[in-house]
């Protein structure tokens, strides 16, 4: 086997990390999906995919023809490959703050299987500073370490890996001239940046789209106590009027980087993130307007509810972080009753859309899939809908 063709990417089944693999095994190279999920890395291996993810069926089934994947839960198996992908998750804890230490406990086990020669590609989004450090402590271990973020937006990763220009960084020049080579094989454009460029990139995108979503939803929330329809306002406003073509539409700013990083940023600036600190309050803080909303209704503890969409947004399956799935909770513990629909999330409670129109009074829009814009809701039903 050709070593410079082989692959390992940790967190093989992630979200991040698979369709990665798949895009380098398509160009040929051998790789090595390990994670510690085995329910998806089984899945993976009978040609389903463990979530949605635009086309990416088909590839995998000609992945796996080609025999140019290979699945591990043990690490050790870096040991064959000339790449190593760090894909794992680096989440926030309950009190909004980066878990590092968990990501630097990772890369001390790591350290007991690299050796020298190998280059170590850091993808997950990481704290600031993080990179660096993880180069100090691999000093005497490996110092081919680059940190080359991924910007893809969920569910689509295999179509835009192929679009968006690649970040690459690296802490010395042999890293950084094989990550670039390594990234040009399936991505169109590299851009070289310092590492702790790339990772304030990476936040700062992030943050950026997350600010972004809180402006239309404190818009949305201005409207909504006036009585107002902020789409329609929102139209006007962009009617011909270029400067006002950024403005986005309201609806639940959620899943599992948002959120994260821009907190991430907060914390790396000493929770003086003013304004990241405002658009969480208020994009948080649009369940409450639902809520609202249904108390609104008359004898609204009597009626029944359903959700269309628990996904954190339209067409995923992924519900994490969702503040559709945050709402739900919300109005259980209200103790009114209530049942959900999902297109493309799979939970033995999910109902038929048609049958959760038929059941419900009051019907929420939580994630606006495609499908329910065919949707007939009589008219005796109420809707709310903050999408619109
Ligand atoms: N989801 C996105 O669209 C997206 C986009 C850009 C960047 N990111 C970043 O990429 C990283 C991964 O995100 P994700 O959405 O793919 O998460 P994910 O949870 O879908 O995938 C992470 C995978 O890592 C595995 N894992 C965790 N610890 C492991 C270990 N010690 N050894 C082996 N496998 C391990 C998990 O089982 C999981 O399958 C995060 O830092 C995230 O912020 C995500």
């Amino acid at each position: 086997m050709d070593t410079n063709k082989s692959i390992s990417i940790i967190g093989g089944a992630g979200h991040v990390g698979l369709p990665l693999g798949l895009a380098f095994a398509s160009k040929n190279f051998n790789v090595n999906l390990i994670d510690i999920n085995t329910k998806s890395l089984s899945l993976i291996k009978t040609g389903k995919m463990p979530f949605y993810e635009v086309g990416a069926k088909k590839v995998l089934k000609n992945c796996l023809k080609k025999k140019k994947l290979s699945f591990s839960k043990n690490i050790k198996t870096i040991e064959k490959s000339k790449f190593i992908i760090i894909c794992i998750g680096t989440p926030i804890n309950q009190n909004l703050k980066p878990q590092t230490k968990k990501f630097f406990s990772f890369f001390k086990n790591l350290s007991k299987f690299v050796n020298k020669k190998q280059i170590i590609v850091i993808r997950s989004s990481v704290y600031p500073g993080v990179v660096d450090k993880i180069f100090k402590q691999y000093k005497e271990i490996n110092q081919n370490i680059s940190y080359c973020p991924e910007r893809i937006v969920q569910s689509k990763a295999l179509v835009e890996l192929k679009k968006l220009p690649q970040i690459v960084s690296a802490k010395n020049i042999k890293s950084l001239l094989e990550s670039k080579k390594l990234f040009s094989k399936i991505c169109k454009k590299i851009l070289i940046a310092e590492v702790k460029e790339a990772e304030m990139c990476k936040l700062f995108s992030n943050a950026n789209r997350y600010i972004n979503f809180s402006i239309a939803n404190q818009f949305y929330s201005i409207c909504k106590k006036h009585n107002m329809n902020y789409s329609k306002v929102r139209e006007i406003m962009m009617h011909g009027y270029e400067r006002n073509f950024n403005l986005l539409k309201a609806g639940f700013t959620a899943g599992p980087c948002l959120l994260k990083d821009t907190m991430q940023l907060n914390s790396f600036f000493k929770n003086n993130f003013k304004i990241g600190h405002s658009a969480m309050q208020v994009n948080e803080g649009m369940i409450n307007i639902v809520i609202d909303e249904i108390k609104k209704i008359k004898n609204y503890n009597k009626k029944k509810y359903g959700i269309l969409g628990i996904a954190f947004k339209a067409e995923t399956d992924d519900t994490r972080d969702s503040l559709s799935l945050k709402l739900y909770s919300k109005l259980k513990k209200m103790k009114l009753k209530i049942n959900f629909s999902d297109e493309y999330y799979k939970d033995k409670m999910n109902l038929n859309k048609n049958e959760l129109v038929k059941k419900s009074n009051v019907l929420i829009i939580g994630a606006p899939h495609k499908a329910y814009s065919r949707l007939k809701i009589p008219k005796n039903k109420i809707l709310i809908d903050i999408w619109d």
